[in-house]
């Protein structure tokens, strides 16, 4: 079953990454990264072409309470977002029982390839299992999305179906993952 987890009030650290909820002065780096062509389309929405897209996103985030803001420890901006999803219950039957949600993310583009969505996402594995307590995470990208798929296989996820997204912009077809407590406790990942 899916599980709702409200981040008000949650501050994640790694190495290089501050992981917070978004605030209302996150607008301009969150612009700044959601505006630059071909990065949302990877993630089933298109690119921002105005600040005030992005503000009606940003006030979703904010009202949603269920998205992390990604900050560089280095240069303190926001440079992406990490997600706490509704999977698809469709595609997890087997786990009706059991407490669930998917991660979704996006990273600026000028920091691809450095490691930094999989360190993050490794922080929020451990949040949910030990601190959450919940039993499963899914995640899932589209199939030419090889960049994501990297991220899921270093975080140890377990391929479980093929299956189709139905989105702001189109259909896809798309791979879906999981990742179980007992992986993630007998040290799997
Ligand atoms: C998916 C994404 C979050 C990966 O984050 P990241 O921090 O760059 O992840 P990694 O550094 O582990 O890189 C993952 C893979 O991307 C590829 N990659 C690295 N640098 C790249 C670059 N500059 N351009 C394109 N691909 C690159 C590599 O294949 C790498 O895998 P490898 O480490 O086995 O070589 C990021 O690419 C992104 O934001 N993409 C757009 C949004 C998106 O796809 N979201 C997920 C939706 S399911």
């Amino acid at each position: 079953m899916n599980v709702r987890i409200d981040v008000s009030n949650i501050k994640l650290e790694t190495d290089r990454l501050i992981l917070r909820p978004f605030q209302e002065e996150d607008l301009t780096d969150f612009y700044a990264y959601a505006s630059v062509p071909g990065v949302g389309e990877m993630a089933g929405w298109t690119h921002h072409t105005s600040m005030e897209e992005s503000k009606k996103i940003l006030d979703i985030f904010l009202q949603e309470k269920k998205t992390f803001a990604i900050i560089n420890k280095e240069s303190k901006q926001v440079i992406g977002s990490l997600g706490l999803e509704e999977y698809d219950e469709e595609y997890f039957k087997e786990y009706e029982d059991q407490r669930g949600l998917e991660l979704g993310y996006v990273l600026s583009k000028e920091y691809w390839g450095k490691g930094l969505m999989p360190e993050a996402v490794h922080r929020v594995i451990e949040f949910l299992f030990d601190e959450k307590n919940l039993d499963f995470i899914t995640c899932a990208h589209f199939i030419q999305n090889s960049q994501s798929r990297r991220v899921i296989e270093k975080n140890g996820f377990q391929f479980v179906c093929e299956g189709v997204y139905d989105g702001k912009i189109g259909k896809f077809e798309d791979r879906n993952y999981i990742l179980r407590k007992e992986d993630y406790r007998n040290g799997k990942i």
